[in-house]
């Protein structure tokens, strides 16, 4: 009986394991190479400081550049802010070192808690040091007064 219990228990921590790493948005592989979409910059002082204070670029793939265009996103649109710090001097900014990499991965199924989109953030330079905790429910709570641009800021420009 006792074995029962541990495989039936041992199975449910392994699916549940399981569950939550294919909830897991994957690191945006190659994103330099996308649509660059915008850049912007923010002060110290800014409402957005903590954590978003520095010089950020979003980049869009090529079904996200669609869903720029159209408002309609389908899964595997992909957009990512590039988060890097800067420095002032004689008069002009320059990027210096990354500060996280955040990403908004559609997938209707799976993350339709969060607008369908997954949300998740990497710390500088790694691709496994992951900054969201909560699921995305947090990034989240801010995107969703933009829920007429399916929940995103940026917006292409010619
Ligand atoms: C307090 C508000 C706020 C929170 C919290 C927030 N964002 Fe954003 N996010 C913004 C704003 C504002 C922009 C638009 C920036 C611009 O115009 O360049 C943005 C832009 C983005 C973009 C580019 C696409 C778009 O919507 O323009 C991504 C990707 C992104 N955020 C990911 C995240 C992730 C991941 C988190 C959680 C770790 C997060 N955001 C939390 C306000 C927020």
């Amino acid at each position: 009986m006792k074995t029962y219990i541990n495989l039936f228990v041992g199975s449910l921590l392994l699916a549940t394991s399981l569950m939550a790493d294919t909830k897991k948005v994957a690191y945006p592989e190659g994103y330099r190479d996308w649509t660059h979409v915008k850049t912007m910059i923010i002060e110290p002082g800014h409402d957005l400081e903590n954590p978003f204070g520095g010089i950020h670029h979003v980049y869009a793939n090529a079904m996200a550049k669609e869903g720029l265009r159209t408002g309609n996103y389908i899964d595997g649109s992909t957009l990512v802010f590039d988060l890097l710090n800067y420095t002032q001097k004689d008069k002009a900014i320059t990027e210096s070192t990354r500060k996280l990499v955040g990403v908004m991965y559609k997938d209707k199924a799976k993350f339709a808690k969060t607008g369908g989109w997954g949300f998740e953030g990497f710390a500088g330079d790694t691709q496994d040091k992951r900054l969201v905790s909560d699921g995305g429910v947090s990034c989240f709570s801010c995107h969703m007064p933009q829920e007429k641009s399916n929940f995103v800021f940026s917006q292409y420009r010619k």
